[in-house]
Parts: C-alpha cells; sequence; structure tokens
C-alpha cells in the first residue's frame, strides 16, 4: 500500500507546473498592458524583467531535468509516456525561450522597447501553444503516476535530491528563481514546496542579501 504521508515526486513536479503556468499567464498579461500605449510608462522594468528571467531559467531547467533525469529513469516503469513527443515539445519551448531571453535582455538595456515587448510575446505564444496539452501528458500519465509505482522512499529521495540539483545547475540565479518558484504557488503549495528548502535559504530569502534582489518582483507574485 501507499503512504499518502511519503514525499512523492510527482506531486512536486505537478506543483512546479503551476509555477509555470502562473508565469505564463501574468507576462502575457504584463506584455499586453504594457504594449498600450498608456500603460507604456507604467513599465516597471526592473521587476518585469526579472520576472521573465527568472520564468525562462525555470522552464530551461526544468525541461533540462526531465529530458535527462526523470524521463530515462522512468522510461522502463512508465512505457506507455509519449517521451518523445514531450522532447520534442521541449525543443520548441526552447526556441520560444530565445526569443524571450533576447527580447528580456534589450529590455534590460532599455532598447526597441515596442519591438522586445513583440518578441516576448511571440515567444511566450510558442510556449503557451503547447503547454496546457503538455502538462496534461506529463501529469496525468508520469507525475500523477509514480505514487502508484509504490517506490521505495530511500530510493525516491535519491532521484529526487539529483533532481534537484541537476535543476539547480541548469537554473539560477537562486536569489531570483527560488522566489519565482515559491510566490507564483497559492499558500498550501508554498508551506509543502518550503519544506524542501533549508531554513537559512528561507531567511536569506526573507530577511538577508537576497531581499533587495527580488523585491521589484512583487507586483507579478502572489502575497
Ligand atoms: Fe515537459
Ligand atoms: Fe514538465
Amino acid at each position: 500500500m501507499s503512504n499518502e504521508n511519503q514525499p512523492d515526486l510527482g506531486e512536486d513536479y505537478i506543483r512546479l507546473h503551476k509555477v509555470m503556468t502562473r508565469g505564463i499567464e501574468v507576462s502575457k498579461h504584463s506584455i499586453d498592458k504594457y504594449m498600450n500605449e498608456e500603460a507604456m510608462d507604467e513599465l516597471n522594468r526592473e521587476g518585469f524583467t526579472n520576472y521573465i528571467q527568472s520564468f525562462s531559467a525555470v522552464l530551461h531547467g526544468h525541461h533540462m531535468v526531465e529530458d535527462q533525469k526523470i524521463f530515462p529513469y522512468f522510461k522502463d516503469q512508465l512505457p506507455e509516456v509519449p517521451y518523445p513527443r514531450l522532447t520534442s515539445e521541449h525543443e520548441i519551448f526552447n526556441q520560444g525561450l530565445q526569443e524571450i531571453n533576447t527580447a528580456t535582455k534589450e529590455l534590460t538595456a532599455k532598447n526597441n522597447e515596442l519591438e522586445s515587448l513583440n518578441l516576448l510575446k511571440s515567444g511566450l505564444n510558442k510556449v503557451d501553444k503547447l503547454w496546457d496539452a503538455h502538462i496534461q501528458i506529463e501529469n496525468t500519465q508520469l507525475y500523477g503516476k509514480i505514487r502508484s509505482l509504490d517506490m521505495d522512499p530511500e530510493e525516491m529521495n535519491k532521484i529526487g535530491n539529483e533532481s534537484k540539483e541537476f535543476f539547480q545547475a541548469h537554473s539560477g540565479p537562486p536569489y531570483l528563481v527560488i522566489p519565482f518558484v515559491l510566490y507564483n504557488l497559492s499558500l498550501d503549495d508554498r508551506k509543502i514546496i518550503s519544506q524542501s528548502f533549508p531554513d537559512e535559504v528561507i531567511n536569506q530569502l526573507l530577511f538577508g542579501d537576497w531581499k533587495d534582489k527580488w523585491t521589484s518582483m512583487q507586483p507579478y507574485l502572489l502575497k
């Protein structure tokens, strides 16, 4: 029998999908607002570019983890998942991310504001077009089934920690990525995810040197 109280890797990844789903929605909504001429002056450049940069880093790191850690690991236990389709969709997301990253650099440098917002929108649309169907497959056919595999808790922790380290190595900086993940989640989900960070990280985030680096994103984040 599976134990409902055991940590579940699949649920963590379903939560991470929620982070990125909100990231897409908030970014698209903000771009539309800023592209409206009257709202252009309201562009909170530092907060908005930090938010988009964090979104891009999380999405990139997440797909690297799936392609190189999660999919190979679960391939034999959950063989019905359409892994090649998911991986080829990650490629399309990457094309979107290239546009997003170029546009973010331009916006940071205060270059070609309107064109940059257009490019940002184009990149986000490439991701958004496939996103819901993509995570629907992953959530139902892969992450939602991990609990039923009745994995040994130690083994679950091992793959969980390996994936987390790999994600950290391919995303960042942590002072943007960690608050981006936490504060795009509801309070209940945030409480659960917070437990996977050491107290020093949370203290650093809320009271330490990191605080000044991410608070510009607050208008886009949940309280
Ligand atoms: Fe994916
Ligand atoms: Fe995913």
